[in-house]
């Protein structure tokens, strides 16, 4: 049995889920407690919700995730900044550890070039109820997982594509959503036994750590528009393949070629020179460091634990390169002077 009724509705606007109940609450903040009349002269002990302890983090695990580099990144982020910008934003994994440590008091902009990525970003913000729901009926099965994986998003709305992508991303084979050079998903099941689909509260803390924050699919190359003097910026790009065979460069459709890289390396350029505060991390291939040679820029090598490989006994600890530039560079090195700077995870 379908799981999804085939929506006639194609636009964006419009979100019908079908499984949806009609009590189900669309707003989060129906999980903010509301004071009575009677607590306006005595107060009521605050009902906390069942998320409120929870840390929000990635609900998804997107290739070329940044848990594992958290530690350098974060000891390289300004002491004080304006608006916060993540424009390859994949799973969010320092938006989430910044917006944990109330280092976003301004706002911030999170984008990328995937619109399944970010139609579930959107969700998760606006619509987490409906899509809790919509997820509760999903089934850690073969067949199932094959019938959802067949769907053409095309034909869903975005609450059913958002719950299409968070359930294959938990359920396939690696659990990483990736999309083959058509842009189609292809994984295998993954068999994992006792596999929780739905982690609710994680979401719920998600959606209140999305609360106000700028969504948008976008490539990068719209970001200039958007960025003030001030600001800093978060460039986590598809990595430079370290050879011309390893290529972790389509996460998308069209991949990431040497020339994005090198329209990426003139962007930072232009918006240090600008003011604004920017890190950029990649591979250390040959091209990096070249694009990234510049006397005003601080480049380190860092050590990052990464378990992307499919063999085992290819995982583990490999180079990665940080790029600091702008304002915050200045006061960088001179901690580095005093105290180095994480260097390995
Ligand atoms: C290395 S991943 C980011 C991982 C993320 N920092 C995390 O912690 O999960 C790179 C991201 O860049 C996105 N992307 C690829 N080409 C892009 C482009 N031209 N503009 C914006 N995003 C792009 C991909 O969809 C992917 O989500």
């Amino acid at each position: 049995m379908p799981i999804f009724a085939q929506s006639t509705e194609r636009s964006l606007r419009v979100s019908r889920p079908v499984l949806a109940p009609a009590a189900v609450p669309a707003d989060p903040s129906i999980f903010t407690p509301k004071l009575t009349r009677q607590s306006s002269t005595r107060r009521q002990p605050a009902v906390e919700p069942a998320f409120a302890g929870i840390e929000a983090r990635p609900f998804l695990k997107w290739a070329g995730g940044k848990r594992q580099l958290l530690p350098q990144l974060l000891s390289r982020v300004p002491g004080a900044f304006r608006r916060y910008h993540e424009p390859f934003v994949g799973g969010g994994a320092l938006f989430f550890a910044l917006q944990a440590r109330q280092q976003l008091p301004q706002g911030a902009r999170l984008s990328d070039i995937n619109p399944e990525l970010v139609n579930a970003y959107q969700v998760v913000r606006d619509r987490v109820e409906t899509l809790i729901v919509l997820l509760g009926a999903f089934r850690n099965e073969e067949d199932f997982y094959y019938e959802i994986r067949a769907q053409d998003p095309q034909t869903l709305d975005p609450v059913q594509r958002a719950a299409r992508l968070l359930y294959l991303n938990r359920t396939c084979f690696n659990g990483l959503f990736r999309e083959n050079r058509d842009g189609r998903f292809n994984v295998p099941f993954g068999r994992y036994r006792n596999l929780q689909i739905l982690r609710e509260n994680d979401l719920r803390a998600a959606s209140r750590a999305l609360r106000g924050i700028c969504i948008e699919q976008s490539s990068f190359d719209a970001l200039a528009d958007c960025v003030e003097p001030g600001d800093f910026v978060y460039f986590d790009p598809p990595y430079a393949p370290l050879s011309r065979t390893a290529s972790f460069t389509s996460y998308s459709r069209g991949g990431f070629d040497d020339e994005a890289q090198r329209r990426l390396g003139a962007l930072v350029r232009a918006l240090s020179a600008r003011g604004v505060h920017v890190l950029l991390s990649n591979s250390s291939a040959p091209l990096i460091f070249d694009i990234y040679d510049h006397p005003e820029h601080l480049v380190e090598q860092v050590l990052a634990s990464r378990a992307i490989n499919s063999r085992a006994d290819r995982r583990g600890k490999v180079h990665e390169v940080l790029v600091a530039a702008g304002p915050h560079v200045d006061s960088l090195r001179r901690r580095q002077a005093s105290q180095p700077l994480s260097l390995s995870a």
